[in-house]
């Protein structure tokens, strides 16, 4: 049988997580191909994923509070990782949390990473999890974050933008919360605020407008795989002034002129009303808004092919294939969209996936990608040997 795990993608050889959650020290030597983790609610399956995540972003994609993810009878906790590239290089990845000083410390190769901009997007990953249903019928935000998580991947500006960007606002802010509790219009400082909100925002926003570009035809692909061709996705940006067709000048006229044009208004309501931050993406399936039409098939299939399409994308910007992280997806969906959506991703890249329930894996069209099979109770994981015998 061929044994898909040479092929050239980037692989997640061994995981090791200590005090981490409920993780006193767990060893998962990965399958390069399929890793399946079974286990019952609340025995630390999820936190194997968030694990992987911290060393992939350097950050959790459940909270953003660290101090949380360290176990409860511990001061900090350690990730630890060995990666191999696409190009077959050796990533020693360390994510060293220490709650009593509030410091996170992060080594590739040994080497400390002062800024996480400088290494994400080297080791991408596409997650997967019940919570992100919420990026097709949700609040804008979580669109926001749906594009600002893949995009961060694939550029480095655009990451360093973000971060800016929201240090730049939330100064701003602070200046029209001020105005608006002491009933003022005039502070010396906001038209510099103004200057740096608009020279970092117009680089969101152009970052944005090409993401869309290049997502869209990517979405009709993969959601066509799903479905076959009878409904046609489609994204659309919005911006919170109307700039998606225009020159860089013109969108930072726009944008300053927005500011001028809103400043009494956001001086009475003391927060910043234009800019990427109020930004809004539309997702359509045959030119109706998901939000308010899409039936619920229709939003779990769309958020399958806006996972494929992210993969795509990721693949074709950071050169290197991305893994799959699989949380708890399989309960939600039907047999047979379940299995495909194992056997596609297989077929792409590394996946780990978790489950309550093993009636829900069929593993014979995934047994070329070797699958490993992990049992978790209470936070030990267990190999179940012989792989053959589960295929
Ligand atoms: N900081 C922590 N220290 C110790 N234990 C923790 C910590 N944070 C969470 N836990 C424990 O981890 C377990 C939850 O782990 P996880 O979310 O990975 O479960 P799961 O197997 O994915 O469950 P489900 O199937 O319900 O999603 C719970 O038992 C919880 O009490
Ligand atoms: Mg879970």
């Amino acid at each position: 049988m061929c044994c898909k795990q040479g092929k050239d993608r980037l692989k997640l050889q061994q995981l090791v997580l200590e005090t981490f959650r409920n993780h006193q020290k767990t060893i998962v030597d990965c399958s390069l191909g399929v890793n399946i983790i079974l286990g019952d609610n609340g025995e630390g399956k999820t936190n194997i994923l968030e694990g992987i995540s911290y060393l992939c972003l350097s950050k959790s994609f459940c909270t953003s509070n660290d101090t949380v993810v360290t176990n409860v009878e511990a001061t900090g906790f350690t990730a630890t990782g060995n990666f191999i590239s696409d190009n077959k290089v050796f990533y020693n990845v360390q994510v060293t949390f220490n709650k009593l000083e509030n410091k996170k410390l992060i080594t590739v190769n040994k080497e400390k990473i002062n800024k996480a901009s400088s290494y994400i997007g080297q080791l991408p990953v596409v997650i997967l999890s019940p919570e992100q249903s919420s990026i097709t019928s949700g609040s804008p935000s979580n669109r926001r974050r749906f594009v600002d998580f893949i995009v961060s991947q694939s550029s480095k500006t655009y990451l360093e933008c973000l971060i800016d960007y929201r240090r730049i606002l939330k100064q701003r802010n602070k200046i029209l919360s001020y105005m608006m509790f002491s009933h003022k219009e005039n502070d010396e400082t906001i038209e510099t605020w103004n200057e740096n909100l608009v020279r970092i925002g117009v680089i969101i926003i152009k970052k944005r407008i090409e993401f869309i570009e290049d997502f869209q035809n990517l979405i009709i692909d993969s959601y066509a795989k799903l479905t076959g061709t009878a409904e046609l996705p489609r994204i659309f940006y919005l911006p919170s002034f109307d700039c998606a067709t225009v020159s860089k000048e013109t969108i930072e006229t726009t944008f300053y002129q927005m500011l001028q044009d809103r400043y009494l208004e956001e001086c009475r309501i003391g927060y910043t009303l234009v800019g990427p931050h109020r930004d809004e993406f539309i997702f359509q399936i045959n030119k109706l808004d998901t939000r308010y039409f899409a039936s619920q098939g229709q939003h779990k299939t769309f958020l399958v092919a806006l996972k494929l399409a992210e993969f795509f994308y990721l693949k074709d910007k950071c050169k290197e294939t991305p893994i799959f992280l699989l949380d708890d997806v399989l309960s939600e969906m039907d047999k047979q969209r379940s299995q495909r959506l194992l056997e596609t991703t297989a077929e792409l890249g590394q996946v780990f996936i978790t489950s309550t329930d093993e009636r829900a894996i069929n593993w014979k069209p995934i047994a070329s990608s070797n699958p490993r099979k992990f049992i978790i109770k209470q936070g030990r994981i267990d190999l179940v040997e012989n792989p053959a015998q589960i295929c």
